[in-house]
Protein backbone atom coordinates (compact mmCIF):
# COMPACT_ATOMS: atom_id res chain seq x y z
CA UNK A 1 0.00 0.00 0.00
CA UNK A 2 1.65 3.48 -0.58
CA UNK A 3 -0.58 7.13 -0.21
CA UNK A 4 0.61 10.65 -1.36
CA UNK A 5 0.41 13.44 0.92
CA UNK A 6 0.47 15.73 -1.90
CA UNK A 7 1.46 19.22 -2.01
CA UNK A 8 1.24 20.17 1.47
CA UNK A 9 3.47 22.74 3.98
CA UNK A 10 5.38 20.24 5.88
CA UNK A 11 7.53 20.95 8.94
CA UNK A 12 11.00 20.18 8.03
CA UNK A 13 14.04 21.25 10.05
CA UNK A 14 11.98 23.64 12.05
CA UNK A 15 10.44 25.55 8.86
CA UNK A 16 7.46 24.63 6.92
CA UNK A 17 8.35 23.89 2.65
CA UNK A 18 5.85 23.27 0.48
CA UNK A 19 6.41 19.14 -0.52
CA UNK A 20 5.17 15.90 -0.68
CA UNK A 21 5.38 12.96 1.68
CA UNK A 22 5.30 9.16 0.27
CA UNK A 23 4.06 6.67 2.71
CA UNK A 24 4.99 2.75 2.09
CA UNK A 25 4.98 -0.20 4.28
CA UNK A 26 3.99 2.36 7.01
CA UNK A 27 7.17 4.15 6.94
CA UNK A 28 7.73 7.97 5.20
CA UNK A 29 9.92 6.61 2.17
CA UNK A 30 10.32 9.56 -0.10
CA UNK A 31 9.90 13.18 0.79
CA UNK A 32 10.09 15.44 -2.61
CA UNK A 33 8.19 18.20 -4.40
CA UNK A 34 8.19 16.33 -7.87
CA UNK A 35 6.25 12.57 -6.53
CA UNK A 36 2.82 12.47 -8.18
CA UNK A 37 2.05 8.14 -8.04
CA UNK A 38 1.07 6.62 -5.49
CA UNK A 39 -2.04 3.87 -4.61
CA UNK A 40 -3.93 6.86 -3.08
CA UNK A 41 -3.34 10.04 -2.89
CA UNK A 42 -4.61 13.17 -0.43
CA UNK A 43 -4.28 16.40 -2.00
CA UNK A 44 -2.75 18.55 1.36
CA UNK A 45 -2.69 22.26 -0.53
CA UNK A 46 -3.84 24.50 2.09
CA UNK A 47 -2.48 21.95 4.85
CA UNK A 48 -0.06 21.99 7.12
CA UNK A 49 1.86 18.54 7.98
CA UNK A 50 2.91 18.30 11.34
CA UNK A 51 4.86 15.58 13.02
CA UNK A 52 2.42 13.82 15.02
CA UNK A 53 1.57 15.56 17.85
CA UNK A 54 2.08 14.31 21.71
CA UNK A 55 0.67 15.01 24.89
CA UNK A 56 2.82 13.73 27.52
CA UNK A 57 -0.12 13.85 30.54
CA UNK A 58 -3.37 12.50 30.25
CA UNK A 59 -4.85 10.15 32.74
CA UNK A 60 -6.92 7.76 30.42
CA UNK A 61 -8.59 6.01 33.63
CA UNK A 62 -9.98 2.67 32.29
CA UNK A 63 -9.17 -0.89 34.40
CA UNK A 64 -12.35 0.18 36.99
CA UNK A 65 -12.72 3.71 35.84
CA UNK A 66 -13.80 3.35 32.27
CA UNK A 67 -17.23 5.13 33.90
CA UNK A 68 -14.74 8.10 33.02
CA UNK A 69 -12.68 7.34 29.94
CA UNK A 70 -11.17 4.15 28.98
CA UNK A 71 -8.41 3.66 26.44
CA UNK A 72 -11.17 3.47 23.50
CA UNK A 73 -12.54 6.90 24.38
CA UNK A 74 -9.30 8.63 25.20
CA UNK A 75 -7.66 7.45 22.00
CA UNK A 76 -10.39 8.85 19.96
CA UNK A 77 -10.45 12.09 21.58
CA UNK A 78 -6.93 12.06 21.44
CA UNK A 79 -7.06 11.46 17.76
CA UNK A 80 -9.92 14.05 16.92
CA UNK A 81 -7.72 16.80 18.30
CA UNK A 82 -4.84 15.47 16.95
CA UNK A 83 -2.91 13.78 19.03
CA UNK A 84 -1.26 10.69 17.89
CA UNK A 85 0.77 9.91 21.37
CA UNK A 86 0.11 10.35 25.12
CA UNK A 87 2.06 9.46 27.95
CA UNK A 88 -0.40 8.32 30.61
CA UNK A 89 -0.27 8.92 34.20
CA UNK A 90 0.31 6.43 37.26
CA UNK A 91 -2.56 7.23 39.24
CA UNK A 92 -4.82 4.30 38.37
CA UNK A 93 -6.99 3.19 40.63
CA UNK A 94 -4.37 0.50 41.97
CA UNK A 95 -1.26 3.38 41.89
CA UNK A 96 1.44 1.81 39.20
CA UNK A 97 4.24 1.25 41.46
CA UNK A 98 5.62 -1.67 40.10
CA UNK A 99 7.43 -2.87 36.98
CA UNK A 100 4.81 -5.77 36.77
CA UNK A 101 1.84 -3.50 37.66
CA UNK A 102 3.38 -1.52 34.85
CA UNK A 103 3.77 -4.63 32.14
CA UNK A 104 0.20 -5.39 33.00
CA UNK A 105 -0.78 -2.39 32.01
CA UNK A 106 0.99 -1.89 29.29
CA UNK A 107 0.04 -5.58 27.83
CA UNK A 108 -3.90 -4.32 28.52
CA UNK A 109 -3.25 -0.49 26.95
CA UNK A 110 -1.85 -2.14 23.56
CA UNK A 111 -4.83 -4.43 23.33
CA UNK A 112 -7.00 -0.99 22.95
CA UNK A 113 -5.36 2.43 22.14
CA UNK A 114 -5.58 3.35 19.21
CA UNK A 115 -2.41 5.59 19.57
CA UNK A 116 1.14 5.48 20.18
CA UNK A 117 1.49 5.79 23.84
CA UNK A 118 3.77 5.47 26.83
CA UNK A 119 3.18 5.02 30.33
CA UNK A 120 4.14 6.35 33.72
CA UNK A 121 5.11 4.69 36.56
CA UNK A 122 4.78 6.11 39.79
CA UNK A 123 8.32 6.58 42.07
CA UNK A 124 8.28 6.17 45.44
CA UNK A 125 11.12 5.16 48.04
CA UNK A 126 10.59 1.44 47.60
CA UNK A 127 10.97 1.07 44.07
CA UNK A 128 13.58 2.79 42.81
CA UNK A 129 16.53 0.08 42.65
CA UNK A 130 13.76 -1.88 40.60
CA UNK A 131 13.28 0.69 38.42
CA UNK A 132 17.06 1.44 37.77
CA UNK A 133 17.85 -2.15 36.76
CA UNK A 134 15.13 -1.20 33.59
CA UNK A 135 15.49 1.04 30.53
CA UNK A 136 12.01 3.15 31.54
CA UNK A 137 13.38 6.75 30.45
CA UNK A 138 10.86 8.75 32.53
CA UNK A 139 9.21 8.55 35.91
CA UNK A 140 6.12 10.16 37.57
CA UNK A 141 6.99 11.67 41.34
CA UNK A 142 4.05 13.05 43.30
CA UNK A 143 5.22 15.35 45.42
CA UNK A 144 2.19 17.39 46.29
CA UNK A 145 -1.55 15.52 47.99
CA UNK A 146 -2.17 13.22 45.11
CA UNK A 147 -1.47 10.22 45.49
CA UNK A 148 -0.38 9.51 49.60
CA UNK A 149 2.32 9.53 51.99
CA UNK A 150 5.36 11.48 50.55
CA UNK A 151 7.61 13.33 52.09
CA UNK A 152 11.07 15.67 51.72
CA UNK A 153 13.60 13.07 53.31
CA UNK A 154 11.80 10.38 50.60
CA UNK A 155 12.03 12.51 47.84
CA UNK A 156 15.68 13.25 48.36
CA UNK A 157 16.27 9.28 48.92
CA UNK A 158 14.55 9.34 44.99
CA UNK A 159 16.60 11.89 43.81
CA UNK A 160 20.06 10.59 45.20
CA UNK A 161 19.52 6.65 44.52
CA UNK A 162 17.51 7.22 40.78
CA UNK A 163 19.70 6.71 37.76
CA UNK A 164 20.90 10.36 36.56
CA UNK A 165 19.69 9.71 33.09
CA UNK A 166 15.38 9.14 33.86
CA UNK A 167 14.03 12.24 33.76
CA UNK A 168 11.92 12.62 36.76
CA UNK A 169 8.52 14.48 35.61
CA UNK A 170 7.57 16.39 39.14
CA UNK A 171 3.72 17.28 40.12
CA UNK A 172 5.45 20.45 42.26
CA UNK A 173 2.79 21.07 45.21
CA UNK A 174 4.10 21.15 49.18
CA UNK A 175 1.67 18.84 50.87
CA UNK A 176 2.42 20.91 54.34
CA UNK A 177 1.45 24.52 52.95
CA UNK A 178 -1.82 22.93 51.41
CA UNK A 179 -2.97 21.31 54.77
CA UNK A 180 -2.08 24.73 56.63
CA UNK A 181 -4.11 26.65 54.32
CA UNK A 182 -6.80 24.07 54.50
CA UNK A 183 -6.81 25.18 58.47
CA UNK A 184 -7.39 28.57 57.81
CA UNK A 185 -10.10 28.62 55.79
CA UNK A 186 -13.21 27.29 56.42
CA UNK A 187 -13.81 25.80 53.23
CA UNK A 188 -16.87 25.31 50.93
CA UNK A 189 -16.40 26.66 47.74
CA UNK A 190 -14.50 27.13 44.96
CA UNK A 191 -13.07 29.98 45.20
CA UNK A 192 -11.29 28.66 47.94
CA UNK A 193 -9.26 26.53 45.48
CA UNK A 194 -6.84 28.77 44.64
CA UNK A 195 -6.32 29.45 48.27
CA UNK A 196 -5.38 26.39 49.72
CA UNK A 197 -2.97 25.10 46.41
CA UNK A 198 -1.52 28.61 46.56
CA UNK A 199 1.36 30.50 44.40
CA UNK A 200 3.77 29.14 47.39
CA UNK A 201 2.22 25.38 47.71
CA UNK A 202 3.83 25.08 44.14
CA UNK A 203 6.94 27.26 44.39
CA UNK A 204 8.09 26.14 47.41
CA UNK A 205 7.87 22.53 46.07
CA UNK A 206 8.91 23.62 42.69
CA UNK A 207 12.56 25.25 44.84
CA UNK A 208 12.95 22.18 46.73
CA UNK A 209 13.12 20.00 43.55
CA UNK A 210 15.48 22.35 41.73
CA UNK A 211 17.50 22.29 44.83
CA UNK A 212 17.63 18.14 44.73
CA UNK A 213 18.15 18.37 41.09
CA UNK A 214 21.07 20.10 41.47
CA UNK A 215 22.67 18.78 44.30
CA UNK A 216 22.37 15.22 42.84
CA UNK A 217 22.25 16.22 39.09
CA UNK A 218 18.77 14.57 37.89
CA UNK A 219 16.87 15.23 34.94
CA UNK A 220 13.60 17.25 36.21
CA UNK A 221 10.71 18.22 34.39
CA UNK A 222 8.02 20.21 36.06
CA UNK A 223 4.62 19.03 34.65
CA UNK A 224 1.54 21.36 34.69
CA UNK A 225 3.30 24.71 35.92
CA UNK A 226 0.86 27.14 36.83
CA UNK A 227 2.45 30.18 38.42
CA UNK A 228 5.13 33.19 37.63
CA UNK A 229 7.31 32.63 40.56
CA UNK A 230 7.83 28.70 39.71
CA UNK A 231 8.94 30.04 36.17
CA UNK A 232 10.85 32.73 37.20
CA UNK A 233 12.43 29.40 39.33
CA UNK A 234 12.65 27.18 36.23
CA UNK A 235 14.04 30.16 34.34
CA UNK A 236 17.31 30.40 36.49
CA UNK A 237 17.83 26.69 36.89
CA UNK A 238 18.03 26.21 33.12
CA UNK A 239 20.35 29.70 32.94
CA UNK A 240 22.08 27.99 35.74
CA UNK A 241 22.71 25.04 33.17
CA UNK A 242 21.00 22.43 34.97
CA UNK A 243 18.94 19.97 33.53
CA UNK A 244 15.10 21.36 34.27
CA UNK A 245 12.55 21.26 31.49
CA UNK A 246 8.78 22.28 32.05
CA UNK A 247 5.54 22.01 30.53
CA UNK A 248 2.54 23.92 30.94
CA UNK A 249 -1.70 23.37 30.09
CA UNK A 250 -4.15 25.33 28.37
CA UNK A 251 -6.23 25.96 31.71
CA UNK A 252 -3.44 27.92 33.31
CA UNK A 253 -3.24 29.99 29.83
CA UNK A 254 -6.99 30.39 29.31
CA UNK A 255 -8.70 30.22 32.14
CA UNK A 256 -8.27 32.49 35.20
CA UNK A 257 -8.97 32.33 39.00
CA UNK A 258 -11.49 35.11 38.22
CA UNK A 259 -13.91 33.01 36.01
CA UNK A 260 -14.65 30.53 39.10
CA UNK A 261 -18.09 32.45 39.37
CA UNK A 262 -18.80 32.15 35.65
CA UNK A 263 -17.36 28.34 35.48
CA UNK A 264 -18.17 26.76 38.91
CA UNK A 265 -16.34 23.47 40.78
CA UNK A 266 -16.05 22.41 36.70
CA UNK A 267 -12.72 24.76 37.08
CA UNK A 268 -11.55 22.65 40.17
CA UNK A 269 -8.57 21.24 38.98
CA UNK A 270 -5.03 20.47 40.79
CA UNK A 271 -2.65 22.73 40.91
CA UNK A 272 -5.25 25.27 40.90
CA UNK A 273 -6.36 28.11 38.45
CA UNK A 274 -4.28 31.01 39.29
CA UNK A 275 -4.71 35.08 39.40
CA UNK A 276 -5.04 37.18 35.57
CA UNK A 277 -1.42 37.94 36.23
CA UNK A 278 0.11 34.39 36.43
CA UNK A 279 -1.59 33.81 33.71
CA UNK A 280 -0.37 36.78 31.96
CA UNK A 281 3.39 36.11 33.11
CA UNK A 282 3.03 32.20 31.42
CA UNK A 283 2.01 33.75 28.14
CA UNK A 284 5.09 35.65 28.42
CA UNK A 285 7.43 32.60 29.33
CA UNK A 286 6.07 30.32 26.11
CA UNK A 287 6.48 33.02 23.96
CA UNK A 288 10.05 33.94 24.97
CA UNK A 289 10.67 29.91 24.87
CA UNK A 290 10.79 29.01 28.86
CA UNK A 291 7.97 26.56 28.91
CA UNK A 292 9.31 23.03 27.10
CA UNK A 293 6.09 21.39 26.36
CA UNK A 294 2.06 22.01 26.04
CA UNK A 295 0.43 19.25 27.95
CA UNK A 296 -3.60 19.27 28.43
CA UNK A 297 -3.44 17.08 31.88
CA UNK A 298 -6.50 15.50 30.61
CA UNK A 299 -8.17 14.17 33.88
CA UNK A 300 -11.64 12.86 33.44
CA UNK A 301 -14.64 13.08 35.99
CA UNK A 302 -18.11 11.89 34.95
CA UNK A 303 -20.67 14.82 35.06
CA UNK A 304 -21.86 13.27 38.05
CA UNK A 305 -19.08 13.08 39.87
CA UNK A 306 -18.34 16.87 39.31
CA UNK A 307 -21.66 17.89 40.19
CA UNK A 308 -21.33 17.67 43.31
CA UNK A 309 -20.50 20.53 46.23
CA UNK A 310 -16.89 21.60 46.22
CA UNK A 311 -15.53 18.87 48.50
CA UNK A 312 -16.65 16.18 47.30
CA UNK A 313 -15.93 17.63 43.69
CA UNK A 314 -12.59 15.70 42.35
CA UNK A 315 -10.11 17.85 40.77
CA UNK A 316 -9.70 17.78 36.66
CA UNK A 317 -11.21 17.64 33.43
CA UNK A 318 -11.16 16.26 30.30
CA UNK A 319 -8.97 18.10 27.77
CA UNK A 320 -7.14 16.08 25.40
CA UNK A 321 -9.28 16.80 22.27
CA UNK A 322 -9.07 20.50 23.40
CA UNK A 323 -5.49 21.75 23.44
CA UNK A 324 -4.86 21.71 20.18
CA UNK A 325 -8.10 24.04 18.73
CA UNK A 326 -7.30 26.47 21.36
CA UNK A 327 -3.76 26.42 21.18
CA UNK A 328 -3.80 26.57 17.18
CA UNK A 329 -6.14 29.89 17.86
CA UNK A 330 -3.63 31.69 19.77
CA UNK A 331 -1.40 31.22 16.47
CA UNK A 332 -4.02 32.67 14.57
CA UNK A 333 -4.15 35.30 16.82
CA UNK A 334 -0.47 35.47 16.16
CA UNK A 335 0.55 35.10 19.97
CA UNK A 336 3.04 32.03 18.89
CA UNK A 337 4.00 30.95 15.52
CA UNK A 338 3.07 27.12 14.42
CA UNK A 339 6.90 26.45 14.28
CA UNK A 340 6.90 27.17 18.19
CA UNK A 341 3.56 25.55 18.39
CA UNK A 342 4.99 22.22 17.13
CA UNK A 343 7.88 22.37 19.12
CA UNK A 344 6.05 22.52 22.15
CA UNK A 345 3.62 19.90 20.75
CA UNK A 346 6.28 17.77 19.21
CA UNK A 347 9.35 18.24 18.90
CA UNK A 348 10.18 18.98 22.69
CA UNK A 349 8.07 16.20 23.79
CA UNK A 350 9.76 13.73 21.81
CA UNK A 351 13.45 14.82 22.89
CA UNK A 352 12.55 15.62 26.32
CA UNK A 353 10.90 12.19 26.53
CA UNK A 354 13.34 10.11 24.33
CA UNK A 355 10.38 9.24 21.99
CA UNK A 356 12.19 7.70 19.19
CA UNK A 357 10.68 8.33 15.36
CA UNK A 358 8.96 10.88 16.69
CA UNK A 359 8.70 15.02 16.56
CA UNK A 360 10.14 14.77 13.18
CA UNK A 361 9.01 14.14 9.48
CA UNK A 362 11.91 12.31 8.05
CA UNK A 363 12.52 9.39 5.48
CA UNK A 364 12.57 6.32 6.86
CA UNK A 365 10.33 7.45 9.97
CA UNK A 366 7.24 5.46 10.78
CA UNK A 367 4.63 8.03 9.63
CA UNK A 368 3.16 9.41 12.81
CA UNK A 369 1.49 12.99 10.99
CA UNK A 370 -1.01 15.11 12.22
CA UNK A 371 -2.40 17.34 9.39
CA UNK A 372 -3.84 20.60 10.25
CA UNK A 373 -6.42 23.21 8.59
CA UNK A 374 -5.51 26.67 10.29
CA UNK A 375 -8.60 28.41 9.06
CA UNK A 376 -11.21 25.69 10.78
CA UNK A 377 -13.44 27.41 13.07
CA UNK A 378 -15.55 25.76 15.65
CA UNK A 379 -17.10 26.63 19.19
CA UNK A 380 -16.25 24.08 21.89
CA UNK A 381 -19.15 22.23 23.40
CA UNK A 382 -18.96 19.85 25.85
CA UNK A 383 -21.76 17.36 24.32
CA UNK A 384 -19.93 17.30 21.46
CA UNK A 385 -16.91 15.94 23.09
CA UNK A 386 -15.51 12.35 22.10
CA UNK A 387 -14.16 12.10 25.18
CA UNK A 388 -16.55 10.12 27.89
CA UNK A 389 -16.59 13.36 30.33
CA UNK A 390 -18.63 15.46 28.18
CA UNK A 391 -18.60 18.50 29.72
CA UNK A 392 -16.19 21.13 29.70
CA UNK A 393 -14.67 24.82 31.69
CA UNK A 394 -13.92 25.45 28.10
CA UNK A 395 -17.62 25.45 27.28
CA UNK A 396 -18.41 28.13 24.62
CA UNK A 397 -14.61 29.22 23.87
CA UNK A 398 -14.83 30.09 19.76
CA UNK A 399 -11.68 28.39 18.20
CA UNK A 400 -9.62 28.52 14.90
CA UNK A 401 -7.45 25.95 13.56
CA UNK A 402 -7.96 22.18 14.26
CA UNK A 403 -6.20 18.78 13.48
CA UNK A 404 -8.55 17.53 10.91
CA UNK A 405 -6.31 14.36 9.94
CA UNK A 406 -3.84 11.79 11.45
CA UNK A 407 -1.75 9.33 10.63
CA UNK A 408 -0.38 6.63 13.36
CA UNK A 409 2.75 4.27 12.23
CA UNK A 410 1.63 4.98 8.56
CA UNK A 411 -2.05 4.16 8.94
CA UNK A 412 -4.65 7.18 8.85
CA UNK A 413 -6.99 7.35 11.74
C1 LIG B 1 -5.71 14.47 38.47
C2 LIG B 1 -6.66 13.32 38.21
O1 LIG B 1 -7.89 13.50 38.24
O2 LIG B 1 -6.17 12.20 37.96
N1 LIG B 1 -6.46 15.68 38.64
C3 LIG B 1 -6.03 16.93 38.38
O3 LIG B 1 -6.71 17.87 38.81
N2 LIG B 1 -4.94 17.17 37.68
C4 LIG B 1 -4.92 14.14 39.67
C5 LIG B 1 -3.92 15.14 40.05
O4 LIG B 1 -2.95 15.32 39.30
O5 LIG B 1 -4.04 15.75 41.12
ZN1 LIG C 1 -2.39 14.91 35.96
Amino acid sequence: MSLLLKRGKVFLDNKFVETSILIENNMISKIDNELNNAENIIDCSNKHILPGLIDIHVHFRDFGQEEKEDWISGSKAALSGGITTVLDMPNNNEPITTIEKLKLKEKLVSEKSLINFGLYIAITEHNIEEINKTDLKYVKLYYGETTGEINPGKVEKIFKNLNKDILIVAHAEENDIIKLNKKNYSIDEINFHSLIRDNKAEYTAVNFLIELAEKYGNRLHITHVSTKESMLLIKQAKNKGLKITCDSCPHYLFLDNSMYNKIGNKAKVNPSLKSKEDRKALWEFLINGDIDCICSDHAPHTFEEKSQEYNKCPSGFSSVELSVPLMLSSVNKGKIKLEQFVKLMSVNPAKIFGLKNKGEIKEGFEANLTIIDLEKEGIIKGKKMISKSKWTPFEGFKTKGKGVMTFVNGTKK
